[in-house]
């Protein structure tokens, strides 16, 4: 079975249905985040401030290509990371990859109040989440598979994920 690739805007809930899926599918979760803190030493916050956005996404390129290598393996990517063509092609090579999207509201509600997210610390996040999003289309859209998670349970989006991917994994 192929490794699964979560993608998808910030708050669409890649962390928490990663956690599921790969629990599901009896496969190890590699949250790239995670993976991209640890060899730092860093929390995400520090590297965008110590690096810029350039710097964080050249290591956040380095660990999904190392990541890609590894099998049965559910991958969290962070939201962003569909902006680079070859962290997607490394990706592709043994995953399927899944979209999870949700509406603009919907993530201004799951991320209003945590001071994690760089990209939204400004005066108006849900202006920024329409803006990033709507940049954002057309590469989450080259996913094999679109999962909307609007009113629905991380084990709902779960499941239906494993229905999805069950004729292309
Ligand atoms: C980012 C999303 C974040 C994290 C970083 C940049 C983005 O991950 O990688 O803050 O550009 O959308 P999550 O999608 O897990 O919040």
């Amino acid at each position: 079975m192929k490794n699964i690739i979560l993608t998808g805007f910030m708050g669409t809930g890649k962390t928490e249905v990663g956690k599921l899926l790969a629990r599901r599918l009896d496969f190890t979760l590699v949250d790239v985040d995670s993976e991209i803190e640890k060899e730092q030493g860093m929390k995400i916050a520090a590297i965008f401030k110590e690096h810029g956005e350039p710097g964080f996404r050249d290591r956040e390129s380095a660990v999904i290509r190392r990541i890609a290598e590894r099998n049965r393996v559910v991958v969290s990517t962070g939201g962003g990371a569909v902006l680079r063509l070859e962290n997607m092609d490394a990706l592709k090579g043994k995953g399927v990859i899944v979209c999870l999207t949700a509406r603009p509201e919907t993530v201004f509600q799951r991320t209003r109040g945590s001071k994690d997210r760089p990209l939204l610390q400004v005066a108006d996040p849900l202006g920024k989440i329409r803006e990033l999003m709507e940049a954002r289309k057309p590469y989450y859209e080259k996913a094999d598979a679109v999962i909307d998670t609007d009113g629905k349970s991380p084990l709902e989006v779960t499941e239906e994920i494993v229905q999805a991917i069950s004729d292309k994994s």
